[in-house]
């Protein structure tokens, strides 16, 4: 490994990325853990991208919903992918915006010398979320464990009822207000005058621009296949809940799911529940070059912010991206493609009005808005809408989407921003050359 020198920060290059298709939980990739899922898209990227595995110094890897029997997934990854097992790892969680974290937590390390060659992302699977035993029935299995006779033993079952014995499921709602993600998106629409029309124009969108991109091949690169088991003879090669025939008529005969009399926010216009893994491979651009990769970008800058989640959960882009941008040196008029992550249409919507608000601008401090965000030119290859959202894989599907998209269109820059739980929010603003 080359000895970090002291010339100043480095800059940081992507130059490659995969991810598996992500799948609808509960559906053909049941039979994978996240783990499994983290190692496969690992082992392809090396195999892919051809780098020597002595090479990498660093794995940062995530996941939101973590399993109990792989805790420290970065590193579990790193010993069952078959990797130099001298490579140090470990993992990091920030809800939604888990592999945006990942990428930035390997980016510094690289820009600071103290890491060359990394690899970066995230895993999810939904259908194999931790089933926790009620408080009850957990104390009582601990005083089993200590007791020493089989009628002390037998004695603090005496005291459970049946519900004790009900599993318990991780919820997807907020701590502190108790909301569902769903509930908070509803607040959002209805604050914001969100209609069920924008948001399933939105929708639609994202299934026609994903469609798209599978039927041009753009994803063939960006995309690997996972042969499933319990009998590997199915390879999925494909996303699963794109669809072809999107119709906005379809969607609009959906029913609203989480405020069934007055709301807006269906199964259609919220992203689904999903298993799926991404991941980068990022270097120092000195280190690309001596190995002779074209890196796919650069990271120009990033920003985390948050927002008070009782107010508008999701909002959180709308607060990082001026950030980010500020931090370029840009504004909305220098980025060629915007990509955000889209946990719910009335969340985009929300976020895309906060962009253009010259009132929201104000009361953040700011002299004016981040601006009008041209449609032409968002999530132009889908978005979590159509493409699925396995919680911690979605900042790093979007990081390689959005610059192959970039090469293929010879542009240069592009802002990417992720919303996540606890009112956060994540943007990154990514340059080719
Ligand atoms: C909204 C939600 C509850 C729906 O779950 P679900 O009921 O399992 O959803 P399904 O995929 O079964 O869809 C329900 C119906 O809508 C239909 N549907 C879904 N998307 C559609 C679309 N784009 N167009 C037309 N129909 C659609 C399905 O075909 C299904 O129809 P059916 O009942 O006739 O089979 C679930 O996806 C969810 O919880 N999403 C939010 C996840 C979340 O909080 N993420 C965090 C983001 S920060």
């Amino acid at each position: 490994m080359a000895k970090a020198t002291s010339t100043g920060p480095r800059r940081v290059a992507i130059v490659s990325g995969l991810r598996t298709p992500f799948v609808k939980a509960s559906t053909v990739f049941s039979d994978l853990t996240a783990l499994d899922l983290g190692r496969i898209v690992v082992q392809e990227l090396v195999q892919r991208s051809e780098v020597d595995p002595e090479e990498i110094d660093s794995v940062v890897f995530g996941q939101v919903i973590p399993g109990m029997t792989a805790a420290s997934i970065a590193r579990e990854i790193v010993l069952t992918a078959g990797l130099p097992r001298r490579i140090e790892a470990y993992t990091v969680a920030r809800a939604c915006a888990t592999s945006i974290q990942s990428f930035i937590n390997a980016g510094n390390a690289i820009a600071l010398g103290q890491s060359h060659v990394a690899i970066t992302g995230g895993t999810e699977s939904m259908s194999d979320p931790p089933i926790f035993a009620s408080r009850a029935l957990a104390h009582a299995l601990v005083d089993v464990s200590k007791a020493r006779t089989v009628p002390a033993k037998l004695k603090p079952f005496q005291r459970l009822t049946p519900k004790d014995l009900l599993p318990v499921p991780p919820a997807i709602a907020e701590f502190t207000t108790g909301l569902s993600m769903g509930e908070s998106a509803e607040k959002m629409a209805k604050e914001n005058g969100i209609t069920r029309l924008e948001q399933d124009q939105l929708t639609l969108a994202s299934h026609q621009n994903a469609s798209r991109a599978w039927k041009s091949g753009a994803f063939d690169a960006e995309v690997m296949h996972v042969p499933v088991p319990p009998k590997y003879q199915q390879t999925v090669a494909r996303d699963t809940i794109v669809r072809d025939d999107a119709s906005l008529e379809s969607l609009a005969a959906l029913k609203p799911v989480f405020d069934r009399k007055y709301g807006t926010v269906t199964a259609g216009n919220a992203s689904p529940l999903t298993d799926g893994a991404a991941a980068l491979l990022v270097m120092s651009e000195e280190r690309a070059k001596s190995l002779g990769y074209q890196p796919l970008g650069f990271l120009r800058s990033h920003a985390f912010a948050a927002t008070d989640p009782a107010d508008q959960l999701l909002q959180g882009p709308a607060y990082a991206a001026p950030l980010a941008l500020d931090r370029a040196g840009m504004t909305l008029k220098d980025i060629d493609l915007v990509d955000m992550h889209e946990a719910f249409a009335a969340q985009l919507a929300s976020n895309l009005q906060a962009f253009a608000s010259k009132r929201f601008a104000t009361a953040m401090g700011r002299a004016a808005p981040v601006g009008e965000v041209d449609r032409s030119r968002l999530n132009v290859n889908g978005g979590s809408l159509a493409l699925g959202h396995p919680f911690a894989a979605t900042g790093a599907r979007l990081i390689h989407q959005v610059l192959r998209e970039l090469k293929r269109r010879d542009l240069n820059t592009a802002l990417v921003t992720v919303c996540a739980q606890g009112g956060l929010g994540a943007a990154v603003v990514l340059e080719r050359a």
